[in-house]
C-alpha cells in the first residue's frame, strides 16, 4: 500500500519524506487555506521535495474552468496530479486530461457508482472519503470494499486512494480492503509506529544494556 500525506504543511512533508515512508502528497483547498500560503508556490515547493505524485485541486467547478486550471497546474512539475471533484463537469475534464496524458485524482467520492464513472473516464486515482461517511453514520470502509470489487470485476486500472482517513484503524482497514493508496494526516502516520509493548520492551532493553556496562562502538 502506498502512503500519501494529506497536508500542505512543508515542514511536515519534509520530515515525513526523510523517514522514507512517503510515496506522495495530497492537498485540497481547505488544506491550502490552512497553510496560509500561495497555492502554486506551495505545490512547486512540495514537488521539489517529494518525487512521487502531488495532488493539486482545481478551484473552478465548470468544465472549461477546470480544464484551463488543470492544464496550468500540470505545468508546475511533472509529478503534479490534477484533482477534480466528482461531478459531471469533473468527469468530462477527467476524460480530457486523460487524453492529454495529465494524471487525475477524482475527489469527493461517496458511492460505488461515482467510482465506476471515474474509472470509465480514465481517472488515475479515485478518492473515496471514509471519515466523512463515518461522520454521518454510514460505513466508510464498505465503500472501499465495494470499489475494490467493482474495479477488479472489470480490470480497471484506476487506483483506489482511501481519503478522509482519521485514525490508525482506518489505515489497517483500508489496507485489508485492498486500497492501493491511503492519504493520511501527518499525526496519524506517526501513530502507526506506536505500540505500548514496543515502548515498554525498548525501555527494558535500554535498562538491561546499561547494566552490562558495554558499548558497541
Ligand atoms: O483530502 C481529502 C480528505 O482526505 C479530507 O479529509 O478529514 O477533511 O474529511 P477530512
Amino acid at each position: 500500500m502506498k502512503f500519501f500525506v494529506d497536508t500542505a504543511e512543508i515542514k511536515d512533508i519534509r520530515d515525513l519524506h526523510e523517514t522514507g515512508l512517503l510515496d506522495g502528497v495530497t492537498t485540497n483547498p481547505s488544506l491550502i487555506a490552512k497553510s496560509g500560503r500561495d497555492f502554486k508556490e506551495v505545490i512547486k515547493e512540495i514537488c521539489d521535495i517529494v518525487p512521487g505524485p502531488v495532488s493539486a485541486e482545481v478551484a473552478a467547478t465548470d468544465y472549461e474552468g477546470m480544464v484551463a486550471e488543470g492544464r496550468l497546474l500540470a505545468k508546475i512539475a511533472d509529478n503534479v496530479v490534477v484533482k477534480v471533484p466528482l461531478t459531471i463537469d469533473g468527469l468530462k475534464a477527467t476524460k480530457t486530461f486523460s487524453k492529454e496524458g495529465i494524471k487525475i485524482n477524482v475527489t469527493l467520492c461517496f458511492s460505488p457508482n461515482q467510482a465506476l464513472l471515474a474509472a470509465k473516464v480514465g481517472a488515475t486515482y479515485i478518492s473515496p472519503f471514509i471519515g466523512r461517511l463515518d461522520d454521518i453514520n454510514l460505513e466508510g470502509m464498505q465503500l472501499i470494499r465495494d470499489i475494490r470489487q467493482i474495479y477488479d470485476n472489470y480490470d480497471f486500472s484506476t487506483e483506489i486512494l482511501a481519503a478522509s482517513i482519521r485514525s490508525a484503524n482506518h489505515v489497517t482497514e483500508a489496507a485489508l480492503a485492498g486500497a492501493d493508496v491511503a492519504t493520511i494526516p501527518p499525526a496519524v502516520i506517526y501513530k502507526l509506529a506506536d505500540h505500548p509493548l514496543t515502548k515498554s520492551g525498548l525501555e527494558q532493553f535500554v535498562k538491561d544494556w546499561k547494566a552490562t556496562g558495554q558499548s558497541i562502538l
